[in-house]
């Protein structure tokens, strides 16, 4: 196992995932972490992952340095080598300019840090300090034009430093210098298996919880499925999972959730909110409005139903989440453009609730939640499912959310979504969904005149949400999904296809 200790830089859980994917267990720990701590869990090697301070001013994050002298191979990257040189006593100064990107490195140790690696290597570099002294017993092992200690390293005591940084893929050989320092310098196992994490964090649910409970919302989605699916596994029918249905949901869904939920063995409570719902969107237009409306109401119907509960089952003392890492550093960033465009609103209920949070998933990426749903035996159908908003079908309708417009987006929607199965295009595509604008235009039908809706169908490719680009599905299989909406759908008789990538759309019309 490798140690991450976290000195609050933006890679750090890179650097554990890359880790995990050379097969290799990591823990993060926090840089207060004690030396005897450490001792005890006996990892194989150590990384000081970067940070954004300098190691010479105060109140800076610095780690007891007596970790330095546990005998254990430490590799410290860009804060973590300046913070080794000054506990070790060497000198770190300060750069006139800030050296930020990619840079060539002349190699000049090839054997163990840098084994396999040619003469001359591409580095990411992304600092404002640097090393300008060695400490005593290392060696200069790769310098660039601008960086005279671009890594150092002390063979004797295998503790090693590299100023750029080897987890971000703009390293060309990040991932060898990774795997020589994890594999042959620390010797650690590759034990680090999806079968292996979820064991782990079963136990670690299950010494978090105790004898107590957990409620927790469940969406149908992604995330909280497996969050729920793995407290299961962990806790039994102490779990208590709720649906709350605001009746913006899509065709069929409350069905098929409550089938799926029941296979899954997961002890479910559906709440029908859909009419309050309803009644408080009567006369909203303002989208930033609907989602406010939505969310609030929300957190009051899953409370009520938590009362309930907490009465029943006195012992419920904590609430799951099915956050997962990207989450959390979304949430972190005041200045994501996202969050100030929209609302988007997660249920993070809990401080009033007084219930402690338990979020098993919260060090996961997408992928590892997928993985780790498939060794739950979680179907496909849920773990590859298309994202859908929280406030649901409501973003979806422009303008006034009404009973006939669910209707309608409803049927337009299940077409558009089952032809892209039937296709095999579902998979391809990030999100794709169809939205109802509040306009209607003339058509014509069997020699009839018609005024009805009309209805955009909006597919995107993405890897994160962030930007996106539309997919490029195919025209026949456009015109199929566009003729069965006009046929089969009563009061639609024109469908547009969004062809705008994000920025400068968003994936969601409100
Ligand atoms: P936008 O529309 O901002 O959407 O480009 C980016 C991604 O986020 C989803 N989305 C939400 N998810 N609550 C959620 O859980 C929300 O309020 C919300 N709004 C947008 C959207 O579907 C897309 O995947």
């Amino acid at each position: 196992m490798i140690l991450v200790i976290n000195f609050g830089g933006q890679y750090c859980h890179l650097i554990a995932r890359r880790i995990r994917e050379l097969g290799v267990n990591s823990i993060i720990l926090p840089y207060k972490t004690s030396p005897k701590k450490i001792k005890k869990l006996a990892p194989n090697g150590i990384i000081f992952s970067g940070g954004p301070s300098s190691v010479y001013k105060k109140r800076v994050p610095i780690s007891n340095k007596d970790i330095l002298r546990l005998g254990i191979p430490i590799l410290g990257i860009c804060y973590g080598q300046q913070l080794i040189a000054k506990q070790l006593n060497a000198k770190v100064i300060p750069e006139k300019i800030k050296e930020y990107g990619k840079k060539l490195a002349w190699i000049k140790n090839k054997k163990n840090l840098f084994k396999g690696l040619k003469n001359k290597e591409q580095v990411w570099m992304s600092h404002g300090d640097s090393v300008s002294r060695l400490p005593k017993g290392f060696k200069i092992l790769a310098l660039t034009d601008t960086c005279g200690i671009a890594s150092f390293g002390n063979e004797e005591t295998n503790i090693y430093g590299v100023q750029f940084h080897p987890e971000v893929a703009h390293t060309t050989k990040g991932n060898k210098i990774l795997k020589n320092f994890i594999l042959d310098i620390c010797k650690a196992k590759k034990d680090y298996s999806i079968k292996n994490l979820s064991k782990e964090l079963i136990k670690q649910i299950r010494e978090e919880v105790g004898k107590n409970e957990v409620i927790m919302g469940a969406s149908g989605g992604v995330d909280s499925t497996v969050a729920a699916v793995l407290l299961k596994e962990a806790i039994g029918k102490r779990l208590h999972c709720v649906f709350v249905d605001h009746g913006l949901i899509r065709k069929n869904e409350l069905k098929i959730v409550k089938e799926r939920y029941k296979k899954l063995g997961l002890q479910v409570e559906y709440v029908d909110a859909s009419s309050v719902f309803l009644k408080k969107l009567e006369r909203v237009i303002n989208p930033e409005e609907k989602r406010k409306i939505i969310g609030h109401t929300f957190i009051e119907a899953f409370e009520n139903k938590a009362k309930q509960l907490r009465k029943r089952y006195k012992k419920i003392k904590f609430l799951g989440q099915g956050t997962i890492y990207p989450d959390r550093i979304e949430s972190a960033q005041p200045t994501k453009q996202a969050s100030k465009i929209k609302s988007h609103h997660n249920i993070t209920l809990p401080k009033k609730m007084g219930l402690k949070i338990i979020e098993p998933l919260k060090e996961l990426y997408k992928d590892g939640v997928r993985a780790l749903g498939k060794q739950l035996k979680i179907p496909k159908e849920i773990l590859y499912r298309h994202p859908f908003p929280g406030p649901g079908l409501a973003i979806r309708i422009l303008g006034k959310v009404t009973k006939e417009r669910l209707e309608i987006l409803r049927n337009a929607d299940h077409i558009f979504i089952l032809e892209l199965k039937k296709s095999g295009y579902y998979d391809k595509i990030w999100q794709a969904f169809a939205a109802l604008f509040p306009i209607k235009t003339v058509g014509v039908m069997g020699d009839q005149r018609t005024y009805e809706y009309v209805i955009s169908l909006r597919a995107v490719t993405s890897k994160d949400a962030m930007t996106a680009d539309w997919a490029k599905i195919p025209n026949h299989i456009l015109e199929k999904i566009s003729n069965r909406i006009v046929n089969e759908v009563k009061g639609v008789n024109r469908v547009v296809y969004d062809i705008t990538q994000k920025p400068p759309s968003t994936i969601e019309y409100e």
